[in-house]
């Protein structure tokens, strides 16, 4: 296959970016999109040229890295994969293919297709984790009996990776559906009841803070998340925040 890609470069998150052109041939569709990006780097590196910055670590739909808006899809045209799993078959010979990095004010471009995506961690720092005491030996994992359908449900909520195509997709860069993710995971089960009310406040607080938007039911998010995560995840968070709120209110 032969193909223009269209990608943004930019050199730095203070710096103004713009589309540049660069044509590549030969592409097996069997090749995945990062591998193409590897041949048109190594291409770009022998001719003395600088290579385009993209992240990945993973390459199995596991890491969340590999963040890229393709042709105005977060993770290219596919549903239900990543960037690292879309392969070249997907597109046609002579196809031009727009890559472009998230677009949100709290991903804020590092160089070219790489954006910090810390603010993620900076919401699950404010309650995404359960407080344990390690002292001592395991509990068996079947002392505490879970009903399956909660166990389920907890385990799809545990499968998002963090990868930020929700924010990217949304009109209103929302965090919702990562947020509601990582609150539902503990929500769910009796491990995660004790710190629940803290958690749900703390973490939707910083989402806040941190300037993602709010959630205006388009629904983009679900629709272009590799994981398939649910906004019904969206509609539980919401619950939990409003009983910690009048828990609260009540306490006063
Ligand atoms: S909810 Fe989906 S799109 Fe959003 S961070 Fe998790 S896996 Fe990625
Ligand atoms: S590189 Fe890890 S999910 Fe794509």
């Amino acid at each position: 296959m032969d193909l223009t890609l269209k990608i943004w470069k930019q050199a730095g998150p203070n710096e103004k970016g713009n589309f540049v052109n660069f044509p590549i041939s030969d592409i097996s569709p069997d090749c995945s999109f990062l591998e193409m990006l590897d041949i048109l780097n190594e291409q770009l590196v022998a001719k003395g040229d600088e290579p385009v910055a993209f992240d990945h670590d993973c390459r199995e739909g596991i890491c969340g890295m590999c963040s890229l808006y393709i042709n105005g899809h977060p993770h290219g045209p596919d549903s239900a994969i990543t960037t690292c799993q879309l392969h070249m078959r997907k597109f046609k010979d002579g196809d031009t293919i727009a890559i472009e990095p998230w677009r949100a004010r709290p991903f804020p471009v590092l160089k070219d297709l790489i954006v910090d995506r810390s603010s993620f961690d900076e919401i699950i720092q404010a309650g995404g984790y359960v407080s344990i005491n390690t002292l001592g030996s395991l509990p068996d994992a079947n002392s505490i009996p879970i009903p399956k359908i909660y166990a389920d449900l907890a385990m799809d909520a545990a499968s998002c990776i963090g990868c930020g195509a929700c924010v990217a997709a949304c009109k209103n860069a929302s965090a919702m559906l990562f947020v509601s993710a990582k609150i539902s995971q503990f929500a769910l089960l009796p491990q995660g009841k004790s710190e629940a009310k803290m958690r749900v406040q703390n973490m939707v607080a910083k989402m806040d803070e941190l300037g993602f938007g709010n959630c205006t039911n388009t629904y983009a998010c679900e629709a272009e998340c590799p994981k398939e995560i649910k906004v019904t995840n969206i509609a539980r968070m919401n619950r939990e925040f409003f009983s910690a709120k009048v828990c609260a209110e009540k306490m006063d």
